[in-house]
């Protein structure tokens, strides 16, 4: 079956269950990666992983080489790639410590190199993006969840938002209106660069607020970091079915 690789977001630097067999710094066309790509053993599966932050959280959602990252898991062998990503929750079924697939993405971010096809090198491209994520990597996720016994909520749309900052009330009723469930910093152009690449990418949400706004209280690093502690049992849970799942 083909190489799993798991972009760890906010709270996965690292994969506490992961047994690191090599680290391989990457030369992309690009430029550097956010960390080393990290091959080894999740329970009995080859895997690659990398934290899209750096291995010391030290690169904020619009500095991050998405180009790099990605060239570099393909580079390495990735067929499909698995991304965690920390979100605020906007839609009542998205409140904290729910865990998601995503099927839709709005794009809010700007100023990010978002494309291999900068006309700089080979034609143009309009790579197809009508479905954002690899459908057959989103079963496999959800059934992974099933395995596992845990609750996921199998689709909604992702906005994608500059950062780093948070948003503004007015902003998160703004992308609800335009159809967003949840917000997260990183899940784009990281999507479309995957697609561009012939990657199977999917997103694997985990909410760790409600978005600005929705709960009448401001939203703090505690809280944050309280959910990500409550998802992370659980997604390494279902990760390792996933990697089981051949
Ligand atoms: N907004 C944007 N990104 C996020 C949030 C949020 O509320 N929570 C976690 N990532």
């Amino acid at each position: 079956m083909s190489l799993l690789a798991i972009i760890g977001g906010s709270g996965f630097s690292g994969l506490s269950s992961l047994a690191v067999t090599e680290s391989r710094s990457v030369d992309t066309p690009y430029g550097e990666t956010s960390a080393p790509v990290a091959r080894g053993r999740l329970g009995d599966s080859e895997v690659l992983f990398l934290p899209r932050h750096g291995a010391s959280h030290h690169l904020p959602p619009h500095r991050i080489n998405y180009r790099a990252n990605l060239w570099a898991l393909k580079h390495c062998g990735a067929e499909r790639v698995v991304a965690l990503a920390a979100v605020g929750g906007i839609t009542e079924r998205f409140g904290p410590a729910v865990l998601s697939v995503p099927d839709q993405i709005v794009d809010y971010t700007y100023g990010r190199e978002h494309t291999l096809y900068d006309g700089t090198a080979g034609g143009v491209e309009h790579i197809d993006v009508t479905e954002p994520y690899c459908g057959a990597l989103r079963q496999s996720l959800i059934r992974a969840c099933e395995q596992v016994g845990c609750e996921v909520v199998a689709g909604g749309t992702y906005g994608a938002t500059q950062g780093p900052r948070l948003e503004t009330a007015a902003e998160i009723r703004r992308y609800e209106r335009d159809g967003c469930d949840m917000v997260g910093m990183t899940g784009m152009p990281e999507a479309a660069l995957a697609r561009e690449l012939g990657l199977c990418y999917a997103s694997f949400a985990f909410v760790v607020n409600w978005a600005a706004g929705k709960s009448g209280t401001v939203i703090t690093m505690k809280e944050i970091e309280d959910n990500v502690t409550l998802c992370s049992e659980r997604i390494l849970q279902i990760l390792l079915a996933l990697a089981a799942c051949r």
